[in-house]
């Protein structure tokens, strides 16, 4: 039975004793400040070497209670004694053929309408900002007609430097091979100047969507053929689904540039295809959204795949993502994998592209400060894989 005593044991006012100490602390610092600001304009005090340590010694006190923790990531040995804080920036990171200053890559996303475009100039301009690459959402609407080329044309942008990908779908490729018409997507690599194709990999969302396409063969088959048919770069991508062993194997053997994740765990295609779909589909498939394979999987899927194929392995450069929360997931899964990686984000750069430029650049610095940080003083803890 719902107890109201239980939720709010301090009253409605005070729901939770953290948040309480947090609002009046801040409170309190703030009184401090204006305060000190008074007794410095009246001649009061003099400079201070460390002005804040009041301020700083009092919310030690206020916040320790509320600071008490039980958890540890066991992922990470936290090794203290064996660097000092980050004085420098990331070791640049060879990828894709071309230097990252961070291993960072925002995940294939959008396209197509008026936001589309502010997110990904906003996005774009993050790339040439932090050095670091992108892959567009679907540019299935190019194939066949330039309307929305500005929604995708941010080449300039990005700069030549740095890798930027396009998007289709495997139903729109296996539609191209069938109407023996591959050399569209050549044209389309030439007209958004972009380094290569990123093809995407989705049977369960398209089952799963209205106006879902069907696909009649194999993707690995109809890659397969593209690579015999196309000089640029391919990168191969489920949508947030994941893949098992023997995707990922069929994938390895191929030579593709990279094989990008977009592992379970994070935005899911299924379930959003689910919410658009009629009762009686929701009906039926409301177990599909479970099914996949996280970042965490897939990375033990590539390491033992490559132990087991050794020669055979061609493709050696991963992208990790789908469900990659922040910088600590992305550093403990490169450390975990045995080839070339970086790490890439979809949803948490959306949310932020959506809103502001601005928001969208602090978010990165910060994982960026994050990753040096983890650098300096986590050490894997490979017992717990
Ligand atoms: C709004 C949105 C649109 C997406 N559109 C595409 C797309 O056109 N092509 C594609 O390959 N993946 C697309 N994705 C999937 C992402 O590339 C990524 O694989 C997925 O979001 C999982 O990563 P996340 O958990 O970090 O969001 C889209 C994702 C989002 C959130």
């Amino acid at each position: 039975m719902y107890n109201i005593k239980q939720e709010y044991p301090h009253g409605f006012l005070f729901p939770r004793p953290s948040f309480t100490f947090v609002i009046l602390a801040k409170l309190k610092r703030v009184h401090r400040q204006k305060q000190r600001v008074i007794k410095k304009k009246n001649n009061i005090i003099s400079e201070d070497i460390d002005p804040t340590a009041a301020d700083r010694k009092q919310d030690h006190i206020s916040l320790a209670g509320v600071s008490q923790i039980g958890f540890s990531d066991p992922r990470f040995f936290y090794e203290p004694m064996l660097s000092g804080h980050p004085q420098d920036e990331l070791e640049p990171v060879s990828f894709l053929g071309k230097t990252l200053k961070a291993p960072i890559w925002i995940s294939s996303m959008t396209g197509g309408t008026e936001l589309a475009r502010k997110i990904n100039h906003n996005l774009a301009l993050a790339c040439a900002e932090f050095g670091i690459g992108m892959g567009l959402g679907s540019c299935r609407s190019l194939l066949y007609s330039n309307e929305r080329i500005a929604d995708f044309d941010f080449r300039k942008v990005v700069g030549p430097h740095l890798p930027f990908y396009g998007n289709i779908g495997i139903a729109q490729l296996e539609e191209l091979q069938e109407s023996k018409e591959t050399e569209r997507l050549q044209e389309l690599v030439e007209k958004l100047q972009i380094d290569g194709m990123i093809i995407h990999v989705n049977p369960l969302q398209e089952w799963l969507q209205p106006e879902g396409d069907r696909i009649k063969r194999a993707p690995v088959d109809s890659i397969t053929e593209l690579l015999d048919q196309v000089e640029f770069p391919v990168i191969v991508k489920e949508v947030g689904q994941g893949m098992g062993p023997e995707s990922i194997a069929a994938l390895l053997r191929l030579p593709l540039t990279a094989i990008d994740f977009a592992a379970h765990g994070g935005t899911n295609f299924a379930k959003v295809e689910l919410l658009r779909s009629q009762e009686e589909v929701q009906d039926t498939y409301p177990q599909i959204a479970p099914l996949g394979h996280s970042a965490t999987q897939m990375v033990d899927f590539v390491n033992t795949m490559l132990d087991r194929l050794g020669e055979a392995a061609i493709c050696k450069q991963i992208i990790i993502s789908g469900g990659v929360k922040d910088f600590l997931d992305g550093y403990y899964l490169m450390n975990m994998l045995n080839c070339s990686s970086i790490y890439g984000q979809g949803y948490p750069f959306l949310i932020r592209a959506k809103e502001s430029y601005e928001a969208l650049r602090q978010y990165l610095d910060s994982q960026i400060e994050g990753l040096k940080l983890a650098k300096a003083f986590l050490h894997i803890n490979e017992q717990q894989a």
